[in-house]
């Protein structure tokens, strides 16, 4: 008999799941209505329409628990899919730990991250209605590449909005969007509304997510042939990446075990949905699982922002959203893992993190890249920024086992690799990160600027 073992769980493309989740089928009470960001009454679907493919706002609503996921899209996931399950047992030896460790790595597709699971759904929708263009942001760029690699696949036009400070910290993440027929703008621009108010009174501005959102809605709004595409924060993108934890529960089935801590890393909260709705199916039905996500101290959505209604972008073009919240008009520092610098969350992972049923830590950069750097060591990967605060947080899971002298298994959701974010790592090497608390002041500041809304 071999002695060699192969440390990763697989599933082939017949065992794949078929259908996506709907984690909105099993919330304790529904989610609260988004309301217009105008008349601030509830959303009607014709005012989603100007923007989004209908087959995709027919889904942000739905109340089925499983939506089957089209072949013609299974068909394109299984050129990557089902990703591996993997157990860390490198990293497990080097901590000393009785903790299992188990990652999901995401990774291994040609854009490099979770986010070709639902550009692929959204290029296809589009396509589907005729769509000729779509318009979209991309903070760490990952998003815009893998929706740039969907567009060419279904010969749709793409302009990318990509947040100023990544545009200039990660040059090749242009090229890249670029090699696939996009066009990328660094935000804020000068060709929108929403990027000229930024300008005028901050020529230099870092910008953010939430700017660069709204430069690409009202491009889309300002065009007939163009629908607008959001990499994370909807309910139908959180529903796409629902793949990733259907496919970790089979295989971690097939391991023989089930996990006793499931961590994503958190920006809009769409790795962190896909890893772990599936598994909260899983806790409302009985079984005993702790539920963690992981986000920057920079810039900390569920563990220091406020559950209330809350514009999705800066100029307020996009509906207002029960969602936890740093404040729309918040200014993130230019931290390293641009994809995690959003002032708001999705709508259902903050409705579970209201009722209680997980929980929220955050990490400083430093923190954050001395995890990863002893993960890349252990298991090889060097991995994305952004997925560099769940392992900061796997790793703490396994030292408190350690300390408490028992076993636990612990899955996360390796959400990208960080071939593209080496000048991030030169920077960390180089002692050259701050470590940026968000000041308590500024905090206040952009809260007192929430929305005011009827029975909020
Ligand atoms: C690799 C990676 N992980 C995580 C995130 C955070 O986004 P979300 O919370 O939608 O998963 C991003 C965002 O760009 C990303 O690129």
């Amino acid at each position: 008999m071999s002695k060699i073992k192969d440390h990763r769980v697989f599933l082939s493309v017949e065992e794949a799941p078929t259908s996506w989740y709907n984690m909105q089928a099993d919330l304790p009470s529904p989610i609260a209505p988004s309301l217009h960001p105008v008349t601030k009454k509830p959303l009607q679907k014709e005012d989603l329409s100007a923007i989004f493919a209908s087959a995709l706002i027919a889904q942000e609503n739905s109340p089925e628990r499983y939506i089957e996921i089209p072949e013609e899209i299974r068909q394109l996931y299984a050129a990557y899919r089902p990703s591996p399950l993997s157990r860390a047992t490198a990293l497990e030896k080097l901590l000393d730990t009785p903790a299992k460790i188990y990652y999901k790595y995401e990774g291994q597709n040609p854009a490099g991250s979770h986010k070709m699971n639902t550009a692929l759904a959204q290029a296809y929708y589009n396509k589907l209605e005729g769509i000729k263009r779509l318009a979209t942001e991309t903070g760490a760029g990952q998003w815009g590449c893998a929706l740039s690699i969907a567009a060419n696949l279904f010969d749709i036009e793409c302009a990318v909005y990509m947040v100023r400070v990544s545009y200039e910290q990660k040059p090749y993440r242009r090229s890249f969007m670029e090699c696939y027929g996009a066009s990328v703008i660094p935000s804020p621009s000068y060709l929108t509304e929403a990027g000229r108010s930024v300008l005028r009174p901050d020529p230099a501005s870092n910008g953010s997510l939430g700017i660069a959102i709204s430069e690409a809605v009202e491009d889309a709004l300002s065009r007939e042939d163009t629908n607008y595409c959001l990499g994370s924060v909807l309910n139908h993108v959180a529903l796409h990446q629902t793949i990733i934890g259907e496919e970790a529960l089979r295989q971690m089935a097939k391991a023989g075990d089930f996990p006793d801590v499931v961590i994503g890393c958190h920006g809009g909260g769409s790795n962190f949905a896909g890893i772990s709705f599936p598994f909260m199916r899983e806790k409302l039905s009985g079984r005993k699982v702790r539920i963690i996500a992981s986000e920057p101290s920079a810039c900390p959505t569920l563990t220091r922002g406020v559950y209330a209604y809350d514009y999705a972008d800066n100029a307020m073009l996009t509906p207002i959203t029960m969602m936890y919240t740093l404040g729309s008009n918040f200014m993130p520092p230019g931290i390293h893992s641009g994809g995690l610098r959003y002032h708001g969350a999705s709508p259902i992972v903050s409705k579970l993190h209201h009722e209680g049923l997980m929980k929220a830590r955050s990490y400083t950069q430093n923190q954050s890249f001395e995890a990863a750097l002893t993960f890349a060591r252990a298991e090889n990967i060097l991995p994305a920024p952004e997925s560099s605060f769940a392992i900061k947080a796997a790793i703490d899971e396994a030292l408190a086992a350690k300390e408490a002298g028992e076993s636990r298994t612990i899955l996360f959701c390796l959400s990208g690799n960080g071939l593209f974010d080496l000048s991030a790592y030169d920077a960390y090497r180089a002692g050259q990160l701050k470590d940026i608390s968000y000041d308590e002041g500024l905090l206040r500041e952009s809260l007192s600027a929430l929305p005011k809304v009827e029975n909020d």
